[in-house]
């Protein structure tokens, strides 16, 4: 016999199914709380309310455990490359040879963007952030590929997929070219995904240019851990502005958009700019996280806390490693990556973040990497954006199958005025 849980509201006591996953979460399923009780369930931020029922991303915040469709983030992070995590979060499934060999032609003959994208980035300003011009050029893709728009088309999903995966890494590399005053690169297809994405980023026609292969392994590691995470706010962005049926050209833009923000994937840019500054304005780390506690003080201590992780994100332990191992074979000394491993060692021993169980999240040392392979710190959001494609495309894909799928429409508590007369102008 299934749980149930009881709600007593006035008078009326109501039984309500209890959902148990796959990990023993619980979830009160409240789908028919409104009809039976008139009365609707208010959750700031959502804190409390789980939209779906999805199988590919798994976290257990007390435990710091993540897992894409049921495999430890660490054990990808060692053995797996970012092409064969993303066909995983897709399909469901590790791809056998053949299969990850079509995925990889199929996307690396999809990497060049039509002629005229050039157009579409010249008409921006030279400081155009990147992500503008990244959700601007994933959502014009929809007028350049009106032939597979359908999201219940198969066929025309598989080929906006691809597209998708081979172009953002152009796109992203354009944007940056564009805010160099610097000629566009067209693919080299005979390098791989990661390699040619560093050619399109740090190549010109005036030189010869070999992607450094440690270089390309560090990015590869970062776009796996960056790939998929539950129902985070893009996520949810691309599946709410899904709902309504639009193509996945235009869910996806949405998704960029959201991750653009400071309080999500805009974070990395954050932390970069926050290690900057206490570098160059001389503020020891103890200032800065004083700083940041301080209620007068809007400063946070970028790349800490979580809504979901409530002890360290398993993400930012290996990125932590990899800042070491990378910069180490790089012959990199970095001052940034130093004083970032001060603040965490100062905060995580202060009562304040203890209590708040704040610890560093994925985006707190990631734009060290970024940073020492020369990338500007305005595009470490499009690189994750990069590493969380695969993901946006598999919670996509898996709510237009899901049997419950229709289009989202939250509540609300109303608070405003309520019936009041229209006053004519010479009586206000
Ligand atoms: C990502 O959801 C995901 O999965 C996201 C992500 C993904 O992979 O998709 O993991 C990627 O977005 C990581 C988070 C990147 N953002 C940052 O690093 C920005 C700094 N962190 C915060 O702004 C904050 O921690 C959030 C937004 C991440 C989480 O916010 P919550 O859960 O809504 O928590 P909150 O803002 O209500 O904070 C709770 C308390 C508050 O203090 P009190 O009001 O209780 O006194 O903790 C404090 C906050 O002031 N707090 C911080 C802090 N983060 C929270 N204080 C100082 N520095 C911080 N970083």
């Amino acid at each position: 016999m299934a749980e149930t849980a009881q709600l007593r509201l006035g008078e009326k006591t109501i039984d309500l199914p209890v959902i148990e996953g796959s990990e023993g979460e619980t979830a009160v399923d409240i789908r028919n709380l409104r009809s039976e009780t008139g009365a609707i369930t208010y959750d700031p931020g959502y804190a409390n309310t789980g939209s779906c029922q999805s199988s590919i991303c798994f976290i257990d915040g007390e435990k710091g455990i993540l897992r894409y469709r049921g495999y430890d983030i660490q054990d990808l992070a060692a053995n797996s490359s970012f092409l064969e995590v993303s066909f995983l979060l897709i399909y469901g499934t590790l791809p056998t040879p053949s299969q990850l060999e079509y995925f990889t032609r199929s996307i690396r003959i999809h990497t060049m963007l039509h002629e005229d994208f050039k157009a579409l980035f010249q008409s921006l300003p030279k400081d155009a952030h990147p992500m503008a011009a990244c959700s601007a050029a994933v959502g014009a893709l929809a007028t350049f590929y009106p032939d597979s728009l359908d999201p219940r088309n198969d066929r025309q999903v598989e080929i906006s997929v691809h597209r998708l995966i081979a172009k953002l890494p152009t796109i992203a590399a354009y944007a940056y070219k564009h805010s160099l005053g610097q000629p566009f690169m067209f693919p080299r297809n005979a390098l791989n995904y990661v390699e040619n994405f560093l050619h399109l980023m740090f190549a010109n026609p005036c030189e010869d240019y070999e992607p450094d292969p440690v270089v390309a392994k560090a990015i590869d590691l970062l776009l796996i851990l960056h790939a998929d995470h539950e129902q985070n706010c893009s996520t949810s962005t691309v599946r709410l502005v899904g709902s309504s049926m639009v193509n996945l050209f235009a869910a996806i833009s949405a998704g960029i958009n959201a991750l653009w923000g400071p309080r999500h994937g805009g974070a990395n840019q954050e932390v970069i700019e926050m290690l900057a500054a206490i570098r160059d304005e001389g503020m020891t780390a103890r200032e800065f996280v004083d700083r940041a506690k301080s209620a007068d003080d809007t400063s946070r201590l970028m790349g800490f806390g979580h809504r979901v992780y409530k002890n360290y994100d398993p993400r930012a332990k290996i990125i932590k490693g990899a800042c070491d191992e990378v910069l180490n074979k790089m012959g990199v000394h970095s001052k940034l990556l130093e004083i970032a491993k001060e603040l965490e060692e100062i905060a995580l021993k202060d009562d304040y973040f203890i209590e708040r169980k704040l610890f560093p999240n994925v985006d707190f040392y990631s734009g060290v990497i970024y940073n020492a392979i020369g990338t500007p710190a305005n595009m470490f959001t499009a690189l994750f954006a990069l590493g969380r494609l695969p993901g946006w495309i598999a919670q996509w894909v898996e709510y237009h199958g899901d049997p419950d799928f229709k289009i989202g429409r939250p509540r609300q508590v109303y608070v405003g005025e309520t019936a009041r007369s229209y006053q004519p102008l010479d009586e206000r």
